[in-house]
């Protein structure tokens, strides 16, 4: 099949890559000539694993192909499109331009049957709103306007694609339902359940989706609180709930908060289309208030490992993107996290092996080093704020001759409290009982809960 892919930006280049080793012939557009140029000579623009090999291949046998002009787009079964809908400046509602743009723009060039797919993120109607447009500019034509959402996890989008959960497809018109099913049929044949809806339906389900996983993120973050007052272990409990079929053990991992460019965005987003109904979504809501605080609330765990109080000290805060395998840092955690340590008066060193560079712009306080161990380099504290593999198994006994001090805030819950104990360290996690240090021998020591008594 013809499949030509608006916006060569993340999930438009991951998609139109995979469209392409599924056998289609695929065009990838996008207006930004800098990123095409480079894009012809096999550079990609973005940090995905996987993603380099996928398109050097399909493009090296004719399958994937770039341009700045939708020239061609007349002869496609099937034009996606994937542009950018970041949030509006001053009232967090999605931002439609480039959508509507790229639509009057390719609407004279279209074939009078075209099959239009919104593969972004955008808000309920706005299906509706395209259709509008496409209607008004080609009256005679009879084009469809279908939903189809992306699910895919940056750092992981590959798999995601190529093995989803489920494939939606928004449209009641039977013609457009068939062209997409058969874009998609390598999966379809691997028995990835297509789902059928309409296409306010399909819009809502990437929101509602995305609005879940932030509520169970939120809520694990909470008992995890929970635990620390009372003793408890997080990573049982979420093991305990996690086992029940019915709550499943994903996303229940409790951490700083969650960041990245989708679930801040689209919790906001879909808070502000509920107002805009008059409908009230409190308990998302409130997932956005909570997690908005917790970020820059990390920094009191790092206080509360110092004896409180963390002016002068150096601070080595490992990770700086919101989760490992990308180099995006846009809400991350680390960002509030460390204006927070600068704001408290710490010197704070940081390394991450692939988000430095978009960090710097956001924090410019911040000495930038070359690896965990040069940041950890004559630090009061390490802060474990993004789960990297190669932060997994740091060499302990090198952490704590380098180190001023022996103590480690782990905030991703990598590491086991009795290989803390064992190499000595004062270890705070979260949800979990805190480990000493203890100047008597390792073995000697005790792994104890600072909990609180209960108020009668
Ligand atoms: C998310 C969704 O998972 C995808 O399904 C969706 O397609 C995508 O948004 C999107 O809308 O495009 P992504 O933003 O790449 O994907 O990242 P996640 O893996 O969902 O992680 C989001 C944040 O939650 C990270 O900061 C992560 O550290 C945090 N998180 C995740 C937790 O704190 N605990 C968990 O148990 C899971």
């Amino acid at each position: 099949m013809q499949v030509t892919m608006i916006g060569a930006g993340y999930v438009g280049l991951v998609s139109g890559a995979c469209f392409a080793d599924f056998g289609h012939h695929v065009t990838c557009i996008d207006k930004d000539a800098g990123r095409i140029a480079a894009l012809r000579r096999g550079h990609i623009p973005i940090f995905e694993p996987g993603l380099v090999d996928l398109v050097e291949t399909n493009t090296r046998q004719g399958r994937l192909e770039f341009a700045m002009e939708p020239t061609g787009i007349g002869d496609a079964d099937a034009v996606f499109i994937a542009v950018g809908t970041p949030s509006r400046r001053g009232d967090g509602h999605a931002d439609l331009t480039y959508i509507y743009g790229v639509v009057r723009e390719i609407a004279p060039l279209l074939s009078p049957t075209a099959i239009v797919v919104t593969k972004s993120t955008v808000p309920i109607g706005t299906g509706d709103e395209i259709e509008r447009i496409l209607r008004e500019e080609r009256p005679d034509a009879e084009m469809q306007v279908v939903s189809n959402p992306e699910f895919l996890r940056e750092g992981a989008a590959i798999y995601d694609f190529k093995h989803p959960d489920r494939i939606v497809v928004g449209s009641d018109d039977a013609r457009a339902r068939a062209v997409v099913a058969e874009v998609y049929r390598p999966l379809y044949l691997n028995a990835a359940p297509i789902l059928n809806v309409s296409r306010r339906t399909a819009e809502l389900i990437k929101y509602a989706a995305n609005a879940f996983l932030a509520t169970k993120i939120t809520f694990i973050n909470e008992i995890a609180d929970l635990c620390e007052c009372v003793g408890a272990d997080v990573q049982d409990v979420a093991r305990g709930m996690g086992l029940d079929n019915r709550i499943g053990a994903k996303f229940l991992h409790a951490g700083p908060g969650f960041g990245g460019s989708c679930l801040p965005k689209d919790t906001t987003a879909l808070i502000k289309t509920a107002h805009d109904y008059g409908a009230q979504l409190r308990i998302v809501e409130t997932v956005a208030a909570v997690n908005d605080q917790r970020k820059r609330a990390m920094a009191r765990k790092v206080v509360a490992a110092l004896d409180g109080s963390i002016r002068g000290r150096t601070i080595a805060v490992l990770g700086l993107t919101f989760k490992p395998n990308t180099d995006d840092t846009r809400d991350s955690p680390s960002i509030p996290l460390i204006t927070a340590l600068n704001d408290l008066g710490a010197v704070v060193r940081s390394y991450d092996p692939a988000g430095m560079e978009q960090a710097k712009p956001h924090l410019p306080n911040v000495i930038y080093c070359d690896s965990a161990y040069a940041a950890a380099e004559g630090a009061d504290a390490v802060v474990i704020a993004t789960e990297w593999e190669q932060f997994r198994a740091l060499d302990l006994e090198r952490l704590r001759r380098i180190m001023a001090r022996p103590v480690i805030v782990d905030l991703r819950n990598i590491y086991r409290a009795d290989e803390m104990q064992r190499a000595n360290f004062r270890y705070l996690a979260v949800g979990r009982p805190d480990v000493e240090h203890s100047p008597t021998p390792p073995a000697a020591n005790r792994q104890k809960s600072k909990r609180p008594a209960a108020v009668e």
